[in-house]
């Protein structure tokens, strides 16, 4: 089976979508032998994984070899990196953050084909929106289509300057398939959200931060260090909490878990754990929480 991969992988990089769900059915020993990332810079700095989408040619289009290597990332490589405080998403070059999912792949799907890629690019931005860390995009130009999707997916956005988000997929006679008509309509309200939608008119970093779309609009050569305060702050809390307030707060837009429940029972799960009673011990004695995420 892996060999099967191997081949079509090295000889002919578009078809390697055939042979998706094979990969998915590998083993993960497996697949990390087959897969050295092409698509993506990952780097660790002060023990935050700064992720790179690094297609700077085609603006950082998210093509199918893009969302294997994220979903590898998310699922189980950024697992095996000991000590990880948090993770940044950005994109390579001067222009981009994302520019879209790849359009030039778009014109040899039929609607299964459509409806499978739409379905597995959600399951891959969930997992990034369900991740136990905080995950911070660093928009640094042009976040469009999948890449304000991408950026979205992400527990806090922040912009730089020059960052331009917008949905422009009704410009090709698509709607946005990778949880952009959902995530959008969240973070900025349903009116708002359609007249972006609809017209395909983009925001700046500014303006985004007004909608409540990012946290932060700043000069781009600030936003990487902007998101390692953040994480470095939120390192400094209980992992366990910083956990659960990340799935009790995704509950909220979960239609099949009740996030008043997904509360109660990480409520319960944390109130006998080591790191509340350190917390509640430093508190009382005045001195720093030192957790250790038991
Ligand atoms: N998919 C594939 N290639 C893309 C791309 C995408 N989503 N976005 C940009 N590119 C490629 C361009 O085709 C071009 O390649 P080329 O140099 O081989 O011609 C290169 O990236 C640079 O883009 P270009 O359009 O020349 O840059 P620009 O500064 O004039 O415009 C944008 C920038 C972002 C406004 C423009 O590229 C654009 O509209 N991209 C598509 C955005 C979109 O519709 N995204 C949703 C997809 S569903």
């Amino acid at each position: 089976m892996a060999s099967i991969v191997i081949d079509r992988f090295s000889k002919d990089y578009p078809e390697f979508i055939a042979c998706l769900h094979t990969f998915e059915g590998l083993s993960y020993s497996e697949k990390r032998r087959l897969m050295d990332y092409k698509n993506i810079l990952l780097e660790i700095e002060d023990g935050i994984a700064i992720i790179t989408i690094n297609r700077p040619e085609a603006l950082n289009a998210l093509n199918r070899l893009t969302f294997s290597e994220l979903d590898l990332l998310f699922d189980q490589d950024l697992n095996q990196i000991q000590g990880l405080k948090g993770v940044i998403v950005t994109g390579a070059g001067e222009k981009a953050f994302v520019a879209g999912a790849d359009i030039t792949e778009f014109s040899s799907l039929d609607d299964a084909g459509a409806m499978e890629l739409s379905a597995r690019g959600q399951r891959i931005f969930d997992k990034i929106e369900q991740f136990h860390l905080p995950v911070i995009a660093a928009v640094n130009g042009f976040a469009l289509g999948g890449g304000c999707e991408l950026a979205m997916a992400c527990h806090i956005r922040v912009a730089s300057e020059s960052a331009r988000f917008g949905q422009p997929e009704v410009n090709l006679g698509i709607i946005p398939g990778y949880g952009g008509t959902q995530r959008l309509v969240q973070y900025i309200g349903k009116s708002k959200a359609l007249e972006l939608l609809l017209t395909a008119d983009m925001i700046d970093g500014q303006s985004a931060v007004v909608l409540g779309l990012a946290q932060y609009c700043l000069p781009k050569d600030e936003i990487i260090a902007k998101c390692k305060s953040i994480i470095l702050k939120i390192a400094k809390k209980g992992p366990l909490a910083v956990r659960e307030i990340i799935k009790a707060v995704n509950a909220y837009y979960q239609k099949d878990i009740d996030g008043f429940d997904a509360e109660v029972r990480g409520f319960g799960l944390l109130a006998n754990s080591n790191d509340f009673k350190e917390g509640a011990s430093a508190f009382i004695e005045k001195r720093k929480a030192n957790f250790k995420g038991s």
